[in-house]
């Protein structure tokens, strides 16, 4: 007895000083931490009393195209910039698969690793700011620059996006998060002013933003070209003053895009804190100081018109981002370029992100009797890093598709190659190139074409072959340069033919889709990406891409083209499709897309068991079991929809509140948990201005798609 209480004390008295010296650890922490904070603003409140008006100045504008000013005598740094979002596109490095590929491994440990190499990468060049990630919503499947950007749903751009930036920002370098807000189109993309009710700002376009702020700290936020209502996006009170700084409690600073700020009054009054790529037509050599937030400035200051303390705070706030990331008093990483290891991120990133589309009869991957294949379509041997605008990236070496299958085909395979069609702006057919093609399929085993969109190369005019391209959207959602005939050629010759496409998007299909057995959306999938595929096919990796967002039949069909207004010539665009955008449109208007959002077919199967719900005082706990029943190793990307029964405001069929990817052995099953809190439930009232959470029943989904729910629940709230 007396044993066992001197045993249970002792326990106490250790499990005590645990609790103490954690205690202890904590507070030390958070000691160490305030006094670092408190010297930090010590040390920026005695850099500023010593600037003059004009170093300040110097400091809220760019001192050429990617740097902003110093101040040299009092040891204060310029800011060195580079695009971003998917290499350090200012050198020779790593080429990273484009965004939408990215955001299609539904895998937000990628993004992570995705934001390191870049990190790494930029560390290594001298860069201090990364401009990416773009995270605008995907709305029309038009938009030239889709491919740059990651989702149509604000739950999944907001997962991807937190990791991206901590990946970026633990190697000491700011990310640069892009373009704020709602800058969903190229063409006009310079005099546009969008019109959108504040419900549809609040639920699709700001949550990733908001998500890149408060949870991953952004260090730095890109103001986008066009207007939102009525006011320039990078020079607008309401989004930067109000909603980022105070509501978000955005701590790090705000840059214009490129020529994004019109006039020096909004500019500093609304919240922008510095100023770049303004054109002021002065070449070969540029006067910095006349941008809007140069002279200027200091004029209206000295005349009383602005108060100091207005550029102290924009000051602040780059010293407070210069300080956080070492660039003053500290020590920077090294930083690596185009390691082994980035490498394999490009090629994992890719491997996870193709998407297997569709796969009849199973033929695929490509089996051991395959000893011929006819590769056919200009995109098979396209290099596209240096396409798309400020995106392109000066690839240390680029896979193409052909290369990739013949690494993996060895000389056991025979590879033909055709191009099938030629690249060039309003191209039709060409008879005599699907003639050649067509007799190659004839004569092999299988075919695949390698087609779909492609980057410009060039983005400040409207090139011939820029579809995927900053600056200018995409005139219809057809197949360009006559390959809806070179497919159905192809596939008469031999109808054992696989489609892979390439594009930052969906392109209309109908023509062919019910012939072909198999298609892989492949995006642009960076240095590795021909690997990548190749991998795919023939089988050593097992898809688990899902589609980050939907892939209609026809243009038509898309909300945007129903319910927006997209005209080329209007410069007033009213979202009138509103909360409606991507699935929450086709599966609330019962509208049958080509390839659902989160579709995306693996070599196994899964079996999805055992829903449990449980509603807490917080949180709402589910459970499922999911399993393996197929005969290959496979990830699944299990998705959680959640829909109000009945509600004040209409709100979607389904939204996506939450998912998790699960790679299981063959025969293995795990037990998933998933915890949904308040956030999961809750809309934007805009008629009383403010998130609601309304008591109910919810139905909760678990699905392989928006399209295939696998598991129904309801829980009352
Ligand atoms: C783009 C930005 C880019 C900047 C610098 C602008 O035209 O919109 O995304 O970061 O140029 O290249």
């Amino acid at each position: 007895m007396i044993n066992t209480i001197i045993k249970q004390t002792n326990m106490l008295y250790k499990s005590c000083c645990r609790l103490f010296l954690l205690f202890a650890a904590v507070a030390f922490t958070l000691n160490t931490n305030a006094q670092k904070n408190a010297s930090t603003e010590a040390k920026i409140n005695a850099l500023i009393k010593k600037m003059t008006l004009e170093e300040k100045v110097n400091m809220i504008h760019a001192s050429s195209f990617f740097t902003s000013g110093g101040v040299s005598r009092l040891g204060i740094p310029k800011l060195v910039l580079s695009d971003g979002p998917h290499a350090v596109r200012s050198d020779t490095g790593t080429y990273l698969p484009v965004g939408t590929c990215l955001a299609a491994t539904w895998n937000p440990k990628l993004g992570y690793e995705f934001g390191s190499v870049l990190g790494s990468e930029a560390n290594f060049h001298g860069k201090d700011v990364i401009l990416g990630p773009g995270i605008n919503i995907i709305r029309s499947p038009l938009n030239g620059r889709n491919f740059e950007y990651e989702s149509e749903d604000p739950y999944l751009v907001s997962r991807m996006v937190v990791g991206y930036i901590n990946g970026v920002q633990d190697q000491g370098i700011s990310a640069c998060v892009k373009h704020f807000a709602v800058n969903n189109m190229e063409t006009n993309r310079f005099n546009v002013n969008v019109n959108l009710t504040e419900r549809a700002l609040r639920e699709i376009y700001l949550p990733g933003f908001k998500a890149a702020v408060t949870e991953a700290n952004v260090n730095t936020l890109m103001g986008s070209y066009n207007k939102v209502r009525g006011q320039w996006a990078s020079q607008n009170s309401y989004l930067l003053n109000q909603i980022l700084k105070k509501e978000w409690g955005f701590k790090g600073f705000v840059m214009s895009d490129w020529g994004a700020v019109h006039n020096t009054i909004e500019a500093i009054w609304n919240g922008c804190d510095l100023e770049m790529g303004t054109d002021l037509n002065q070449r070969p050599h540029r006067d910095y100081s006349k941008f809007f937030m140069g002279d200027t400035v200091v004029n209206l200051v000295r005349s009383g018109r602005i108060d100091e303390s207005v550029i102290n705070e924009k000051v602040r706030r780059i010293l407070y981002v210069m300080f956080k990331t070492n660039m003053i008093d500290g020590v920077r990483k090294k930083g690596e370029s185009n390691t082994k290891a980035h490498q394999q991120t490009a090629l994992k990133v890719a491997e996870e992100g193709i998407v297997l589309l569709k796969n009849d009869n199973k033929i695929l991957p490509l089996s051991s009797s395959v000893k011929t294949i006819a590769v056919i379509g200009f995109n098979a041997e396209r290099k596209q890093a240096m396409g798309g605008g400020s995106s392109q990236a000066k690839a240390f070496y680029e896979v193409t598709p052909i290369e990739g299958l013949r690494n993996a085909g060895g000389n056991k395979i025979n590879i033909t190659y055709n191009q099938g069609y030629k690249i060039e702006r309003g191209a039709t057919a060409d008879d005599l190139l699907i003639m050649q093609a067509a007799e190659a399929a004839s004569k092999a085993d299988v075919a695949i074409v390698v087609g779909g969109w492609t980057h410009g190369f060039n983005y400040s005019v409207w090139s011939d072959n820029a579809y995927d391209a900053e600056g200018y959207d995409k005139p219809d959602m057809h197949m360009p340069f006559g390959q809806d005939e070179l497919i159905k050629a192809v596939l008469k010759a031999n109808p054992k033919t696989v489609v892979v496409l390439m594009g930052g998007g969906p392109i209309d299909m109908t023509q062919w889709i019910n012939n072909v057995p198999a298609i892989l959306q492949a995006w642009y999938p960076g240095m590795e990406g021909g690997n990548a595929l190749a991998k795919i096919i023939f089988g050593q990796v097992n898809p688990s891409g899902k589609l980050p967002m939907t892939f209609p039949k026809i243009l038509e069909d898309a909300p945007s083209q129903k319910l927006g207004i997209t005209s080329k010539d209007l410069m007033q665009l009213y979202y009138t499709d509103d909360i409606y955008v991507g699935y929450r449109y086709f599966d609330t208007y019962k509208v049958e897309p080509q390839f659902a959002f989160g579709h995306g077919l693996s070599y196994t199967t899964f079996e999805y068991s055992n829903l449990k719900i449980q509603a807490g005082k917080k949180n709402t706990t589910i459970t499922f079991t999911l399993k393996n029943t197929g005969s290959v190793p496979g990830a699944e990307v299990a998705q959680v929809y959640v829909k109000q029964e009945k509600s004040t405001l209409p709100r979607p069929e389904k939204e996506l509140k939450a998912f998790e990817k699960i790679f299981l052995q063959p025969g293995d099953s795990k037990l998933v948990k998933i915890v949904l809190d308040e956030n999961a439930f809750h809309y934007y009232n805009d008629i009383e201005n403010k998130w609601v959470m309304e008591n109910g029943v919810y139905d909760i989904m678990i699905g392989a798609s928006s399209r295939k729910i696998k598991l129904n629940g309801k829980v009352k709230l």
